[in-house]
């Protein structure tokens, strides 16, 4: 099974991010041959600084690397530092319909939030379907605002196959018996974590950077402790039970608590007697306990960075290994050899 993900390199990562992204990835580096890469081309829709982009890609390796992608089992590399990606994305829009690019919910929220569209964001979802089909990739672990983009993904593979592969069945390319005659690409399948779906954030709504509500994985101990402490609580006095769902502390200190831990919380948040600030200070100690070896790790790798830049171009050599028999078929069908 081959697993391939990208994450854009556009701002510092949060518990939402680990929770509904990350923590996915790393667990299935042990269950195939996985590849991960930095999506700093997709990032060039809303970062417009080239020292800032170098240094936010850096940034997303040592994420990635401290919070223990191990290279020795998954491929991590940049995307840029693939030109087949951009080859492939050409392929594709060639037989990409403006109508199915122009339903794509993510381009659609941003146009409706009065952000002024370029090609870039417009086409976004045909180099993400480069990422993925140059690969040869089964599974997408994704979030859930992602998961329609694979499934343009799927139809730009079949829209491919279908106008390239004599013979071509997609109805009997989703089953392997029935299958006669392959694609060049693969259709692969999202795979979305459902239990965290939606991490809140300090204000309740969904934790995101556009929001300002995040409790960042490595910022200083000091902002850390601030930020836990700002999350927005209500008035309930300390003796009355509390309401696990009147905030986001009880759903933050879920993520991180074993089952015995939140009985106990459970059963205290029923009682009462304890103020809103304990269970935040709780969490605050739980995050730490949780993170304190990646933030070590990371302060570590930032000193060695040359180790990181052998890691990516390493990532990069194996990549392209893996592309090369896919794009060379590409080209031949497309008639460009
Ligand atoms: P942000 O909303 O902060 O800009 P991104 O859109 O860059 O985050 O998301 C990167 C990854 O993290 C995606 O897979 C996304 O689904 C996941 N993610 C982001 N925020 C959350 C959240 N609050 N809960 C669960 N997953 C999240
Ligand atoms: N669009 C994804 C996001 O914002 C990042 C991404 C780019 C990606 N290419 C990909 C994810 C290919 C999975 C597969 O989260």
């Amino acid at each position: 099974m081959r697993i391939l993900s990208g994450v854009q390199s556009s701002g510092k990562l949060h518990l939402g991010n680990y929770f509904g992204a990350i923590k996915q990835f790393i667990e299935l580096q042990d269950e195939g041959e996985a590849l991960y890469f930095i999506a700093n081309l997709h990032a060039m829709t809303t970062v417009r600084e080239g020292e800032k982009m170098r240094g936010l890609t850096l940034d997303a390796a040592l994420d990635f690397l401290a919070l223990g992608l191990d290279p020795a089992k998954a491929t991590l590399f940049r995307q840029s530092d693939i030109p087949e990606v951009t080859e492939l994305f050409w392929y594709l829009s060639a037989v990409a319909p403006m109508g199915m690019l122009e339903r794509a919910h993510s381009y659609k929220d941003k146009v409706a939030k009065g952000i002024s569209p370029d090609i870039g964001l417009f086409t976004y979802p045909v180099l993400m379907a480069a990422d993925i089909l140059l690969y040869g990739s089964d599974v997408v672990p994704v979030g859930k605002d992602q998961v329609q983009h694979v499934e343009m993904t799927r139809d730009l593979a079949t829209k491919f196959n279908l106008a390239y592969v004599p013979g071509y069945d997609p109805k009997r390319d989703e089953n392997p018996k029935t299958r006669k005659i392959e694609g060049i690409l693969r259709l692969p399948s999202a795979r979305v974590q459902d239990q965290t779906a939606s991490v809140p954030g300090v204000d309740g709504l969904k934790m995101s950077k556009s929001y300002d509500n995040t409790i960042d994985l490595f910022a200083d101990d000091a902002a850390t402790k601030k930020k836990v402490m700002s999350i927005k609580s209500d008035s309930t006095p300390m003796e009355s039970p509390k309401d696990p769902n009147a905030n986001s502390i009880h759903a933050l200190l879920s993520l991180f608590a074993n089952e015995a831990d939140m009985a106990e919380i459970n059963r205290s948040y029923r009682e009462g007697g304890k103020g809103y600030g304990h269970y935040k200070l709780q969490l605050l100690e739980l995050f730490h306990a949780h993170f304190d070896p990646a933030r070590a790790r990371r302060k570590q790798l930032e000193s060695d960075l040359q180790f990181v830049e052998n890691v990516l171009k390493d990532g990069a050599e194996r990549a392209r290994k893996t592309a090369a028999p896919i794009i060379d078929q590409c080209r031949r069908a497309v008639g460009m050899r």
